[in-house]
């Protein structure tokens, strides 16, 4: 058997699988030689880079399993897969603290001007009297989607004196958030930090951004497209969102350059699991599933 690793797996993930007797190809094909060159595998192992549409799924005559180190499934048309008998396994849970960590430190950056002094200073300037930051304890954070990403941000936050508060449709109770509707969660927080999967409509688009407090700072940390680009600029531009820390684009590689050179971004490449232990825990546990469906 042979498993196609397209966007990486951990040394150790590799191990349990190669111990399993299954042929490891690391290769990343082009969409059209992944088109082509599919056939040959029994599993594909993606993380964001690649996609897994239907005509992969058509062209992959041998797929038994389709893989991805990761909590979202959304770069896989993994319905389509379902039908076709061809399971989807993922890694809910496995990377949550380092988004969890990485949302954190896209407030500190705003609230302090890291993402501008950390340019700034390299062409020389002291801009000392410019940075005049503020606190994150005492302010209000709310969580939009408080499953286990949502839920461990708010303990950081709540760590560090935030008062957080947070909207959910299908969680009514969550340990250190207080649940509230989605209006007063807008209406309410000076910072607001997204943990929702993929929708097929944006959650903050002008209508949402409108309803929030003057100077609110906005993160996303989770999908691109869970905030509509377009009107986060405009908000931007007018300064009713102070700043936003964003690590997820409709695009990736994204080429709006507009919002991510705006000097009130902090801007990270789809990093929210690239840690060290986030990708140790993902492979393992991913390694393990694989070699279950395809042995067990
Ligand atoms: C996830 O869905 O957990 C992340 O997007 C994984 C990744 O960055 O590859």
């Amino acid at each position: 058997m042979k498993i196609l690793i397209s966007d990486g797996l951990s040394k150790k993930g590799q191990e349990i699988i190669e111990n399993a007797g299954i042929e490891c190809v690391n290769q990343h094909y082009s969409p059209e030689e992944l088109l082509e060159n599919i056939k040959d595998y029994d599993c594909i192992l993606v993380r964001s880079a690649t996609k897994v549409p239907k005509e992969v799924i058509d062209a992959g005559e041998n797929l038994k399993v389709i893989a991805r180190g990761g909590a979202g499934i959304d770069n896989i048309d993994h319905q389509y897969a379902k039908t076709k008998g061809i399971p989807t396994l993922n890694t809910p849970a496995a990377n949550s603290a380092s988004v969890a960590e990485l949302a954190v430190a896209h407030m500190f950056a705003l609230a302090r001007f890291l993402h501008k002094s950390n340019v700034t200073m390299r062409d020389g300037k002291w801009n000392k009297k410019e940075y005049k930051g503020i606190e994150l304890n005492g302010r209000t954070l709310g969580i939009v989607g408080c499953g286990k990403i949502g839920q461990l941000t708010a303990g950081r936050a709540n760590g560090l004196g935030m008062n957080v508060i947070g909207y959910d449709p299908f969680i009514k109770e969550a340990e250190g958030i207080e649940m509230v509707s989605f209006d007063e969660l807008l209406a309410k927080a000076d910072f607001v930090s997204l943990h929702v999967p993929k929708q097929a409509e944006p959650v903050i688009g002008a209508k949402e951004i409108a309803k929030m407090k003057d100077g609110v700072y906005l993160i996303n940390c989770a999908r691109g497209g869970v905030v509509d680009e377009a009107a986060l600029l405009d908000a931007l531009n007018s300064e009713k969102v102070a700043g936003a820390g964003i690590d997820v684009y409709v695009e990736e590689p994204t080429n709006n350059i507009e919002l991510v050179s705006h000097p009130n971004v902090s801007v990270t490449p789809h990093v929210g699991a690239s840690t060290t232990e986030a990708q140790e825990r993902v492979g393992s546990e991913i390694a393990e599933k694989i070699v279950a469906a395809l042995k067990g």
